[in-house]
């Protein structure tokens, strides 16, 4: 297979089976890491990009601007490094140390903001950053993912279509909520084109997205301290909120089980399917949105120290049969 683009190298039909992950269930992850910007976010910059062009706001030669916890810089950097556009990327002390170096050899310009917002997130100083910088360079194109319907788009007519092409129609999907491209994504596809499916949508305790109270988190990818206007919550998926030691355990014991070193929003969105799957009848296929994998948080989830350093409670390893996870 030949690709024109490293940005068009998007392999959205693969999906690994967890045996034994709940008993009498067959659980299938869809692995979104395995792609040049080893992220879900490959398809989302893709699209904020083409938006951006076919608006006029993106021109031959344009200077983007963009938040990012990581992957959507990494994403980014592969789109603009590949179309010719300059791109700033504003982070914060929580992203991957890896992922801004990535970012940083693909050509971007990678800004670290460091000041916790009201909520103990970084969000809201990330957005004022960007703000600045408009008013001081009005030429600047910011995308904007919390806000911009391309996200929505990409993930309904990519991510959600290729899911139900390959699986059908599902009992369940476990998706996880970070600016809510995804979930909007596959809620809006699931709704039209296979309403039986449940969507359940997946956060980590401390985001402020489904109404929770904010409170610090670590583990960048999901979560928020603002709610993105693209989240509406029309009352058809359901929501579950998962702590991030929670997190921790999981992430270490599919490692440990399946070989399968998962990044942290996937051990996230696997904690709530082994909370809430018990409950759906024997036999039913469940899918659940893997964003990305486990090499880049080497320091962070899989770290004892790290983890020893930040959480009172340690993680609790799942019992999957012959995991030998620390
Ligand atoms: C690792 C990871 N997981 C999950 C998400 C959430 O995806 P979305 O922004 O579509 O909600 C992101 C988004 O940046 C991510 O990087």
């Amino acid at each position: 297979m030949i690709f024109e683009s490293a940005s068009d190298v998007v392999l959205d039909d693969i999906f690994l089976r967890l045996p034994d992950f709940v008993p009498d269930i067959d659980v299938l992850l869809k692995l979104e890491g395995l792609n040049p910007a080893g992220s879900v976010k490959l398809k989302t910059a893709v699209a904020l990009v083409e938006s951006a062009e076919a608006h006029g706001t993106l021109r031959p030669g344009g200077r983007l601007i963009e938040s990012s916890s990581g992957n959507l810089g990494v994403a980014l950097s592969v789109v603009c490094a590949a179309r010719g556009y300059r791109l700033t990327v504003v982070t914060d002390p929580n992203a991957a140390r890896q992922a801004i170096r990535v970012m940083e050899s693909l050509g971007t310009h990678v800004v670290e903001v460091t000041h916790r917002d009201t909520h103990g997130g970084y969000l809201r100083t990330r957005l004022d950053h960007i703000r600045q910088c408009l008013v001081r360079e009005p030429e600047l194109v910011w995308l904007n993912q919390y806000a911009n319907r391309a996200n929505v788009a990409a993930h309904r007519e990519r991510t959600a279509k290729s899911l139900h092409r390959e699986l059908g129609d599902i009992d369940a999907l476990f998706v996880g909520a970070g600016t809510t491209g995804t979930l909007m994504g596959c809620v809006e596809y699931f709704a039209e084109h296979s309403p039986r499916t449940r969507v359940i949508a997946v956060d980590a305790a401390g985001s402020v997205t489904f109404g929770g109270a904010a409170a610090p988190r670590f583990i960048p990818g999901l979560g928020t301290s603002r709610r993105p206007e693209i989240f509406v919550d029309g009352g058809t998926f359901e929501k579950v909120l998962v702590e991030e030691s929670d997190t921790i355990g999981m992430c270490r014991t599919v490692a440990a089980r399946y070989g399968l070193l998962i990044g942290g929003s996937t051990g996230t969105v696997l904690a709530a399917v082994r909370r809430l799957a018990p409950a759906l009848p024997p036999g039913c296929r469940v899918a659940a949105i893997s964003p990305d994998l486990g090499d880049k948080y080497t320091d962070t989830v899989y770290s004892d120290t790290w983890v020893a350093e930040r959480y009172t409670r340690t993680p609790d390893l799942a019992d999957l049969g012959h995991a030998t996870a620390r």
